[in-house]
């Protein structure tokens, strides 16, 4: 099983959107480990957006993250990351496939709802940013058995 970490943007969170965001994550059958809703830092996003820093979208990047409350998922599953990523959509909302979250939801790539790590590597420095391993529950659900083979 791998796990991902997951943001609900500032916009999703401001449109009301975060319930039915949780929602498209719980019905593709991911486990939830945590949920938290915070004020991001200017570190905190700085941190999270590192490798973007230096390009022409950064300033407005860290601006959007830290206007408003975000909520932080840690979710796990088979393939947790690509999962995510295609439940979530493409960076910018005009690419995404309607059906997926920024598809249904989004039209601007700076207000694009949600965030998912992009490989194992980033989701276990992302998760760090933000949770300690005692964090992160663990526990079964019955149900397991009838999302995975
Ligand atoms: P995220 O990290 O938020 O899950 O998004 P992503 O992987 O799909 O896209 P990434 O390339 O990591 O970009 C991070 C966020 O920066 C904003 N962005 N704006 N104006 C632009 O060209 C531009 N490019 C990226 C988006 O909010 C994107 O989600
Ligand atoms: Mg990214």
């Amino acid at each position: 099983m791998d796990r991902t970490l997951v943001i609900i943007k500032p916009d999703a969170v401001q449109r009301g959107l975060t319930g039915r965001i949780v929602s498209r994550l719980e019905d593709r059958g991911l486990r939830i480990l945590t949920l938290r809703m915070i004020r991001m830092t200017q570190t905190l996003a700085k941190s999270l957006y590192a490798v973007h820093e230096g390009k022409g979208f950064y300033p407005g990047l860290i601006s959007y993250m830290t206007s408003s409350p975000v909520v932080l998922m840690v979710v796990e599953g088979r393939r947790a990351v690509d999962v995510v990523r295609k439940t979530m959509g493409a960076t910018d909302p005009l690419e995404a496939v309607p059906g997926s979250i920024r598809g249904d939801w989004g039209l601007e790539i700076g207000r694009n709802l949600i965030h998912g790590s992009d490989s194992q590597e980033s989701a276990a420095r992302e998760i760090g940013i933000f949770f300690e391993e005692k964090d992160l529950l663990k526990y079964d659900r019955e149900v397991e058995r009838w999302v995975f083979e």
